[in-house]
């Protein structure tokens, strides 16, 4: 696959709390998304799954419009991850199997190699998800995610309520996810080193605008706007 290919396309997208959002997500590309609190940086991932609707514009998923896209399908190829784990009462593997029983692909569904893939033993299946700590609870919650095969993934603060420690390992997990399957992620962070390490390009918003947008590495070191500067120095 063209690995500049275009994976979400969002053209001119407006709602009542966001004006006019452009950008693209690329192929394994990580986009870190960062601005004040209440500039509708959840409001923008929250369309990306459909959990709003935008009033004008469109947003495309592999050229496609994702009003033609059916919802569950959407929400399986665009897994979203939140700050908090959103888990149900049961066990870990109850959890990880959910998405995939929903879809009737539960044989598809190797829950040892997920829970591998997120850098838990085998032996946490049966365990409860109350008796897991808040990192484990987030690892369980990105297998989960993952169980639905998606090639994105929408992170929305997932990793602001962890110890710096467990967010290590979670920055690791989700680049490892990147180049060993391909993913491209979109995530929402109020960390801006965190933002600056792991994106490649950098959205900043403010007030429901996307005011500066650009590589990340050039965004930090030099902003263009007195908006981001500004952001950047508080
Ligand atoms: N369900 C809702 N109904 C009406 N207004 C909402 C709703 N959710 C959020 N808003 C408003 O929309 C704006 C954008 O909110 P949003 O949650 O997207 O911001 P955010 O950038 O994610 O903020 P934060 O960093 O605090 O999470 C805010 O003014 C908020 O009050
Ligand atoms: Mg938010």
């Amino acid at each position: 696959m063209d690995k500049n290919q275009s994976i979400i396309t969002c053209k001119d997208v407006s709602t009542d709390r966001l004006k006019d959002i452009s950008f693209e997500l690329r192929r394994k590309q990580i986009m870190t998304i960062v601005g004040p609190s209440g500039a509708g940086k959840s409001s923008l991932l929250f369309l990306l799954n459909r959990l709003e609707e935008p009033i004008s514009g469109k947003i495309y998923y592999l050229g496609q419009n994702i009003k033609d896209i059916p919802v569950t399908q959407l929400r399986c190829e665009i897994g979203m991850v939140f700050q908090s784990a959103y888990l149900f009462d049961g066990t870990a593997e109850e959890n990880i199997q959910y998405g995939p029983k929903m879809s009737g692909k539960l044989e598809d569904c190797n829950v040892d190699r997920l829970l591998d893939l997120v850098d838990l033993p085998k032996s946490f299946k049966m365990r409860h998800v109350t008796s897991l700590s808040g990192g484990e609870q987030q690892r369980v919650a990105i297998a989960r995610t993952f169980a639905n095969k998606p090639s994105v993934l929408l992170l929305d603060e997932a990793t602001s309520a962890l110890d710096i420690k467990t967010t290590e390992h979670i920055e690791e997990l989700l680049i490892r996810l990147r180049d060993e399957k391909e993913i491209s992620i979109l995530m929402v962070t109020h960390n801006l080193k965190q933002a600056e390490r792991m994106g490649s390009q950098t959205l900043y918003m403010e007030e429901g605008k996307l005011i500066e947008r650009g590589m990340t590495t050039r965004m930090f070191a030099h902003p263009e706007t007195n908006h981001f500067e500004k952001f950047l120095k508080e």
